[in-house]
């Protein structure tokens, strides 16, 4: 074989191959990758919130718990004593036991991997499910303006694309009076091993492949956007540590509030 053969064939055996196998991958991952990362993360939330939901029950009781108390401003579930309720980022649903018997519940949530796990809950508590739409909490068109008594997160500030947006729909969707119960993982205070830990991580892996931030001060951004309310109450504390798990460490420091529209 002449010389100059030889180095095409090796020019096609060296280049060529490895860019068509790369260029291959590339096509895969942008038509599949989203949702791989997205049956990944349910399957794997859906292993971990149970034991982290475990160790949160007390706490999270306590927060919850006027939630009981409060009235619909819909007059007709008012005598009924019953509630709407909009958790957005239900996830495959950790908080049925919080809400006040047969709530009417309607759930944003982007992850369709999710909808069966939480149906899975739900069909074993006693809330009424109104609608699970599979939409962006920045954008919930589908959720009138005023038709709700309470809205719900927990631990979904921290993976939206954007809080203020968020807040804005929260607000929108909240009846007169209406209450918003968050409940998220915050960035620890500037100087500390944990704050420069959390902005290391978010910036490189966990995003990426945890589509969550480490590194927000959700309580400082709610404050920034008080207007949208009429009154706020929120608290830091630390979360009881279990096994000195790692994750755990990472997201010791939350907030949990409620603000008032
Ligand atoms: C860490 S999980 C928490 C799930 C559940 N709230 C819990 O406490 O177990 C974060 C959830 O937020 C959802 N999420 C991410 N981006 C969102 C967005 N823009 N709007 C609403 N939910 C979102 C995810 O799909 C996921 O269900």
């Amino acid at each position: 074989m002449a010389t100059a053969d030889v180095t095409v064939q090796r020019v096609l055996h060296f280049c060529m191959v490895p860019t068509l196998l790369i260029c291959l991958m590339f096509i895969f991952i942008k038509k599949f990758g989203s949702s791989i990362k997205d049956r990944l993360i349910s399957a794997f939330w859906n292993h971990a919130m149970v034991k982290y939901h475990t160790a949160m029950r007390d706490i999270k009781k306590i927060h919850f718990n006027p939630m009981n108390y409060h009235k619909s401003a819909d007059l007709y579930l008012r005598n009924k004593g019953l509630l709407r309720i909009l958790e957005i980022g239900a996830g495959s649903g950790a908080n049925f036991e919080f809400f006040p018997p047969n709530s009417k519940l309607t759930v944003v949530e982007p992850n369709a991997f999710f909808e069966p796990l939480f149906y899975k809950r739900q069909q074993k508590s006693d809330i009424k499910m109104e609608k699970f739409l599979l939409s962006h909490a920045e954008d919930m068109k589908e959720v009138a303006d005023n038709s709700m008594d309470v809205v719900v997160s927990t631990l979904v500030l921290c993976s939206v694309k954007n809080v203020k947006q968020t807040l804005k729909e929260v607000q929108r969707v909240l009846a007169p009076g209406g209450k918003f119960y968050y409940w998220e993982h915050v960035h620890d205070v500037p100087g500390t091993w944990l704050h420069f830990l959390q902005n290391l991580l978010t910036y490189t892996i966990w995003d990426l492949c945890f589509g969550c931030h480490l590194n927000r001060n959700i309580d400082h951004v709610v404050e920034e956007n008080k207007t949208l309310f009429s009154h706020i109450d929120q608290e830091r504390f630390d979360i009881p540590l279990m096994n000195g798990s790692f994750a755990w460490k990472l997201v010791r420091v939350h907030v949990m509030g409620v603000a008032t529209k």
